[in-house]
């Protein structure tokens, strides 16, 4: 694989790179992306049944057992080659930071620790009323429990369609998006606000953008590539590329 030299310089001289993911980087660890027309989840489910608040409170048995369905899903993913490569990037930077809108915390199960998650984690759970966080236990699994504080329904700790982001995550990656010298954004479809305007933001505060995805074709103009291509085959041979 060819990078552009002025790429692979970028790399090399960055002290901050930020780099925002999406479904697609844990595609090849077999989740289903969202937006794929074969098999993504929104080709086959309505996000208005499913994640929403409103979709919770109408039928929250229906909502948890496809979240379930979807934790379970997680489980038994394993971190593929672009999870890895991204935990060895931030090795090689004096500051790096990962802002992703997975919520399967493939990356760090990868070993990336500067992690933002603008859409929260399936695998932890809080109350619809209070918000307290909830450890789920086994005897959980049939229907959203009850919260021990309010007596609220326990929800999957995501963000759904109606809500705002983390505040504090969301400062945090629009300040990396700010302040970096090189901003990848890889494996998303770029449909979803406000993580969406986040290459935008980069691009103003004139750091290199980078998209590595299967859907762009390979090209570049001053200070933003695109490659095609997947994230487990682009990025080891880029980290390679750059760092040896
Ligand atoms: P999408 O399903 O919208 O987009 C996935 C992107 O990954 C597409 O552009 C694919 O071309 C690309 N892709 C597929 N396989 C790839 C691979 N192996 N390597 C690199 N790229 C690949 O998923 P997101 O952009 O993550 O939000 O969706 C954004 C948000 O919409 C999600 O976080 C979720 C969803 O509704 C909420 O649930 C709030």
């Amino acid at each position: 694989m060819n990078f552009a030299p002025a790429l692979i310089q970028a790399l090399r001289s960055a002290r901050h790179i930020a780099v925002l993911t999406g479904a697609g980087v844990s595609a090849e660890s077999g989740l289903p992306t969202f937006r794929d027309v074969q098999t993504g989840l929104w080709s086959q489910f309505r996000p208005e049944d499913l994640a929403t608040p409103e979709a919770f409170q109408r039928n929250p048995k229906l909502v948890w057992d496809w979240y379930a369905w979807r934790r379970s899903l997680v489980e038994r993913a394993q971190p593929n080659p672009g999870h890895l490569m991204l935990a060895e990037m931030e090795r090689r930077v004096p500051q790096f930071t990962l802002i992703t809108q997975n919520v399967d915390g493939l990356h760090q199960l990868a070993g990336s620790r500067n992690v933002i998650e603008l859409h929260g984690n399936i695998r932890r759970y809080k109350c619809f009323d209070c918000q307290a966080p909830y450890a789920l236990d086994d005897a959980d699994w049939e229907a959203p429990p009850r919260c021990p504080h309010c007596g609220g329904l326990i929800r999957p700790d995501v963000v759904w369609f109606g809500e705002s982001l983390p505040t504090q995550a969301y400062w945090a990656a629009l300040e990396a998006a700010q302040g970096c010298d090189v901003f990848f954004s890889i494996g998303t479809s770029g449909r979803v606000e406000p993580a969406a305007s986040l290459p935008r933001v980069a691009r103003r505060a004139r750091a290199t953008v980078v998209t590595i995805n299967p859907d762009v074709e390979t090209h570049s103009e001053s200070h933003s590539y695109a490659i095609h291509g997947k994230a487990g085959e682009v990025l080891p041979a880029l980290v390679r590329a750059a760092w040896g």
